[in-house]
């Protein structure tokens, strides 16, 4: 365990930074059409003038409302929440990781371009994060560019691309990117493994997505990622980094009782944690406690998962309520320590 003392000097710090939001834009052009074929392309059915509905295909995948596409009524949530910046990163579903690179460049460009619309309502407040073609690290090099020159601020990628990792020597070559370029880097899990036993009661996203999050940061540790990128890489995983933090004395243990299998970072597993951020959004003051103390108070970020279901209302509650915490650990997380990841 490992404390840190609180950043100094954030007194002066109103407004929290929220660095885990999705946006949705209300329109795009047939995916099929614009990419080049393929089937089942999400597109959006609209239901009214604040609803729709994501399709996959023929099927279902999630309702939402205009808070996705209106940079205005995000505004204003965020006034009355007491936000004062979001981080605004795209859906996963839209990230075509399995589809061809040329494909998916095309649809990330797409996206990308809508985000910037909808950011330009307030782009002080709304700082959008870009996707990137991640099965293809030139490609993917070449659209973060683009879009940091176009105004983006960082770049969301999903944990995995298909069988590989995040200790992937293409996926390590982007990482490798955006530490020399100093972009910022959001990891988001997202397609969950599947089986009939994980399709009751949200199980994919109860216990896939934190497992899939914890895979991608042994990925970085074990996978020898953080002993080759500098330390100066700012990454970040979201949903408190899944199950890691609970699991790190396991993991530690591992490394120690089977350096045949798992010794394979250059440093016990746990002396990593001070090479990344994890968000806020783990809804219990004991959990967001034993987060700050395994990582350090300076690594954790208020994020919400707004405005999807399953996102934390009100924004930062967990630490705004949180009698676990001081009130300099609060205003460090709620803003102090996004301003670091973000360059702000
Ligand atoms: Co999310």
């Amino acid at each position: 365990m490992r404390r840190t003392a609180p950043r100094q000097g954030l007194t002066a710090v109103t407004g929290a930074i929220d660095v885990h939001t999705h946006y949705v834009p209300h329109g795009w052009p047939d995916l099929a059409t614009v990419a080049g074929g393929g089937s089942r392309w999400p597109w959006l059915r609209v239901t009214s003038e604040r609803d729709a509905m994501i399709m996959v295909g023929s099927d279902e995948f999630r309702r939402i409302s205009a808070n996705c596409w209106s940079g205005e009524l995000r505004l204003a949530e965020m006034d009355r929440d007491d936000v004062a910046i979001q981080v605004v990163s795209p859906t996963p579903v839209f990230f075509s990781y399995d589809r061809p690179a040329d494909q998916a460049a095309r649809v990330a460009r797409i996206f990308n371009d809508l985000a910037l619309e909808i950011c330009a309502a307030d782009p002080g407040r709304l700082l959008p994060f870009c996707q990137v073609p991640l099965q293809d690290p030139d490609a993917a090099c070449a659209e973060l560019d683009r879009c940091i020159a176009a105004g983006h601020r960082g770049v969301e990628i999903g944990n995995h691309v298909g069988d590989r990792d995040l200790d992937d020597a293409g996926i390590v070559t982007f990482l490798q990117h955006c530490a020399q370029r100093d972009i910022p880097v959001f990891v988001h899990p997202w397609d969950m493994p599947d089986s009939p036993r994980l399709q009751r009661w949200m199980a994919q996203w109860l216990t896939g997505m934190p497992a899939e999050t914890h895979l991608s940061i042994l990925a970085m540790i074990l996978g020898g990622v953080f002993d080759q990128l500098p330390p100066s890489l700012r990454i970040c995983f979201a949903h408190g980094g899944g199950s890691f933090a609970f699991w790190l004395g396991r993991v530690d243990n591992a490394w120690r009782r089977r350096p045949d299998v798992v010794g394979t970072s250059q440093q016990p597993p746990s002396s990593y944690v001070d090479r990344f951020y994890v968000d806020s959004v783990v809804f219990d003051h004991h959990a967001l406690r034993l987060l700050v103390d395994l990582v350090g108070p300076e690594r954790v970020l208020l994020g919400t998962d707004h405005p999807y279901p399953l996102g934390e209302q009100p924004p930062g509650s967990v630490i705004r309520t949180n009698p676990l915490l001081s009130a300099e650990e609060k205003l460090a997380l709620l803003a102090g320590n996004a301003r670091t990841f973000l360059g702000l």
